[in-house]
């Protein structure tokens, strides 16, 4: 999960290879590097840090060359170092190169290249293919030919870049596993791992599948066939976001901003065509089993979704999170996969579809990014609109995938007749005013978080308890908490506690409960006495709870009383913004904490 981004153009590249990187870094971002052609050789830039901190070292902008790649990098074979950052360049530097994936036989490649007598310069697996390519330019003379010769040699998942001197108008790229896509734009075309690479210059995308490779000149591109060497026509993707909305519309962070735009993302949601829910309902009522897949933050909206069919739908699903699938993975053509992913490329669920689907397992998936590989290779996709998320911890896409998860659920729910008509419209109604009672949380509670978060701020260890389906609204709560603070936080079933981690409780360690509305009957009980338990003690709790005779916490956020069926999506709104202004309490990253990247590309 690194960044690609290349300019081949008419005009001086001048800052676009850094800004294509810049909108990248939550893809990565211990170092970056850029190569470009200057009087026919190959120049690099590269360095340890952020875009930002290369830039002011190395000066990644004002380009005059006219083509070049760039790269920000998320380690995974080789420290973080200057050798290691990217571009790679053969031992000639008469190729450059940049990778995101991993190549599984580099070690094999590296060992017969060295034979060779190449001399490597970096612990990377990607290094190896600049020198490949260079193995093969010296036997063919043709820097297609090359390319295609080394790229035949790969195995593993690769997204790539590569520039040479003896072909200085063209960027050569290629996909197999991780995504890559061709932006063409006027007089200049480009190359990113997605969209945010060249956003302010050209909607206008052609997707690479697994097995292309492209070859990217200033007023034109073709795509052809690895095998064979075909050349293929691809379709232009126009991309529906504006690279406004990508931009932090004057909030301090991205992270605020997507959950302030949790109400209109859910509006959105709501006015996805029925008939989108209505064809993943028809797969699920046609499996004999269901299985809910997503990781991070997605598998805790996959749990969610089994709760809420098993709630709303009387049907048993399994969710699993997606790099275990592989373990356990029984589906045949009676199974449905139904995946849930933000960025549509997580390599885990990209893999554990694909297996499914070979045992000839019916798929379906819920993404927010348009032409992403999961988008593409399902049978059906609901596409949530929900706009580019760019913190790398998801806050938007997560509550309107739950939400999307909802309305499956009563789909489900009246075509199994456990939903009568009458309660069906209660359930409607109570969607349609979800917006608003975010936007009053947001208006209203926002203040009261803040002044909560900064005096606990000091604190090392929390547990976050909910019951029911509260219970993975605490997990992703949790994760919220643990990614963007460094701060340990324990999600867990409220029932759950007795049974060792109380032991934990004293007064350094604080739990957060999620409170349900009293109508919820037993299971607000239950919830409380949890509370009890906590106190007795002499825990601290600080609750999120919709009953003013909820009054045993330590600390309680009142949240405005509102129906059962959106009660967990407010406390989630909550401990999102607990989460965040911590993080701004202890001066953390807060769009790219530390040992995180947005989009998993690799195994
Ligand atoms: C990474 C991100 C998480 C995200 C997970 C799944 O771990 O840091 O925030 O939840 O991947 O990503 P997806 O794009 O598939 O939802």
């Amino acid at each position: 999960m690194c960044g690609i981004s290349g300019v081949v153009s008419f005009h001086p590249i001048d800052d676009r290879l850094y800004e294509g990187v810049h909108h990248l870094e939550y893809r990565g971002y211990d170092s970056c590097g850029v190569a470009f052609l200057e009087n026919r050789h190959i120049e690099i830039r590269k360095d340890i840090g952020t875009v930002d901190e290369v830039d002011t070292k190395r000066n990644l902008r004002h380009l005059a060359a006219h083509v070049g790649i760039a790269h920000t990098r998320w380690a995974t074979h080789g420290k973080v170092t200057r050798e290691n950052a990217h571009p790679h360049t053969s031992c000639g530097c008469e190729f450059a190169v940049v990778h995101n994936g991993i190549i599984a036989n580099y070690k094999e490649l590296r060992e017969e290249l060295k034979k060779k007598g190449h001399k490597f310069g970096s612990e990377t697996d990607t290094e190896i293919i600049a020198h490949l390519i260079e193995e093969h330019f010296v036997r063919c003379g043709d820097v297609e030919r090359a390319w295609v010769g080394a790229l035949r040699q790969l195995q593993g998942s690769f997204a790539l870049a590569m520039i040479s001197p003896h072909e200085p108008e063209h960027i050569f790229c290629a996909r197999h596993e991780s995504p890559l896509i061709i932006g063409v734009g006027a007089e200049s075309n480009y190359v990113g791992s997605d969209f945010n690479a060249f956003i302010d210059y050209t909607k206008n995308t052609v997707i690479l599948d697994d097995g292309e490779y492209g070859v990217v000149s200033k007023d034109s591109y073709s795509v052809k066939s690895l095998r064979s060497g075909d050349v293929i026509d691809k379709a232009v993707t126009v991309i529906p976001w504006d690279s406004e909305l990508s931009r932090k519309g004057g909030y301090p962070h991205y992270m605020l901003k997507e959950i302030h735009e949790q109400p209109q993302a859910v509006r959105t949601a709501l006015n996805i065509a029925s008939d989108d829910i209505a064809t993943v309902a028809d797969m699920v009522m046609a499996a004999k089993r269901t299985y809910l897949l997503g990781v991070g933050t997605t598998y805790y909206v996959a749990l969610y979704g089994q709760y809420i069919l098993a709630t709303l739908a009387d049907l048993d699903v399994s969710s699993v999170s997606s790099d275990e699938f592989r373990y356990i993975d029984k589906t045949d053509a009676s199974s449905l996969v139904l995946a849930v992913s933000q960025s549509g490329e997580t390599y885990d669920t990209v893999m554990s579809l694909r297996h499914a689907k070979e045992r000839g397992a019916k798929t379906a998936a819920v993404v927010n990014v348009v032409g992403s590989s999961i988008a593409r290779m399902v049978d059906h996709v609901i596409l949530q609109g929900s706009g580019p998320e760019v913190c790398v911890v998801s806050t938007k896409a997560a509550l309107v995938q739950m939400l999307l998860l909802t309305r499956l659920a009563l789909e489900i729910g009246v075509r199994r007749k456990v939903i009568k008509p009458a309660k069906h419209r209660e359930y409607e109604a109570a969607l349609t005013a979800l917006p608003g009672e975010i936007e009053t949380l947001l208006n209203e509670q926002s203040g009261i978080i803040r002044a909560a978060a900064y005096r606990h701020a000091h604190i090392q260890n929390w547990l976050f308890l909910g019951r029911g389906i509260y219970y993975p609204i605490a997990l992703e709560a949790a994760l919220k908490m643990k990614e963007v603070t460094y701060i340990h936080a324990e999600g867990m079933p409220g029932g759950f506690l007795k049974h060792g981690t109380l032991s934990l409780v004293d007064d350094k360690l604080y739990t957060l409960v999620m409170a349900p509305p009293p109508s919820c009957g037993e299971l607000h009980a239950m919830t409380m006495s949890s509370v009890e338990e906590v106190k007795a003690r002499g825990g601290f709790v600080f609750g999120f709870s919709y009953d003013e005779k909820d009054d045993i916490f330590s600390e309680r956020v009142a949240l405005a009383p509102t129906h059962e069926l959106i009660s967990p999506f407010l406390p989630l709104v909550g401990a999102q913004l607990l989460a965040y202004f911590t993080a701004t309490a202890l001066k953390r990253n807060v769009d790219k904490p530390r040992s995180l990247a947005k989009s998993v590309t690799v195994a």
